[in-house]
């Protein structure tokens, strides 16, 4: 008997206008599993997020299964309901609200809580989740770093209780300690069951976390496999070449 896949992406297509940034994409995700995801600037990795999630657009075509169950032609708040979360590449805060208040707008949309007071004690607890100083949980969204920014953004997609998670580019404008505390973030969701899907160019972040690595070059999955295969692949190292060049 084979399990089936907590996530399948099906020839996902995402044109703009003559571009087709997400081409015929179609792969699948095990429950527990880290899929860690590359390519050059421009690939169509983001597209693809917003294209799943479809936040802030959908696809042109194609299909996306949340354990078995279609979700593409589901409303953005129904897909993030059932189950499937997201943060951005830009860390996405409201900066006038505290930190507490930015987890509780999330914590409001899935009605979880029940009351005002248990969606409180619900944001904190996501904030707690990921690590961020209880100190600061009255401080501004605008007044925050951006490691703390991304912390409270992550936060605002666990308080929606997901089992998928997809993370675009979380390392990004990271020092190397903050890094490395991402990473054991990382590690610890998906110690608590959350499947990942990892968008990074940090790329020895996400071949230490990934079971298996995706790459994408001009909308399409050029490779897909064990990360210490795919980092090898000849057409991987000329898309990454190509971009330097
Ligand atoms: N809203 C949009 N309108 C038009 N073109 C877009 C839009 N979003 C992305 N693109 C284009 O799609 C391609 C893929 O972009 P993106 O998914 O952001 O790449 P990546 O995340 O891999 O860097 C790029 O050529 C980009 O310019
Ligand atoms: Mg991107």
């Amino acid at each position: 008997m084979t399990t089936e896949p907590i996530l399948a992406v099906s020839g996902l297509t995402k044109t703009f206008g003559a571009l087709r940034a997400v081409d015929g994409v179609s792969f699948t995700v095990a429950e527990g599993e880290i899929l860690g995801i590359a390519g050059p600037n421009g690939s169509g990795k983001s597209t693809l997020f917003n294209a799943i999630t479809r936040i802030p657009f959908s696809a042109s075509a194609g299909t996306v299964l949340l354990s078995g169950r279609p979700i593409h032609g589901e409303p953005p708040h129904r897909i993030a309901a059932s189950g499937l979360a997201r943060t951005f590449q830009r860390e996405s805060v409201f900066p006038s609200l505290s930190a507490v208040d930015n987890v509780l707008t999330a914590v409001e949309q899935t009605g979880r809580g029940g009351s005002f007071e248990r969606d409180v004690v619900l944001a904190e607890q996501a904030l707690d989740l990921v690590g961020f100083p209880a100190t600061l949980h009255n401080w501004e969204g605008r007044k925050l770093p951006v490691f703390l920014r991304k912390l409270v953004m992550i936060a605002g997609a666990l308080a929606l209780d997901p089992r998928v998670l997809l993370m675009d580019e979380p390392a990004s404008s990271l020092t190397p300690e903050e890094i490395e505390r991402m990473r054991a973030l990382i590690a610890k969701l998906r110690g608590l069951g959350v499947t990942i899907l990892l968008i990074e160019h940090v790329l020895p972040l996400l071949t230490a976390v990934s079971d298996r690595l995706l790459v994408m070059d001009q909308g399409r999955v050029i490779a897909l496999g064990a990360p210490s295969d795919v980092i090898r692949d000849a057409a991987v190292v000329e898309a990454y070449l190509g971009e330097a060049a």
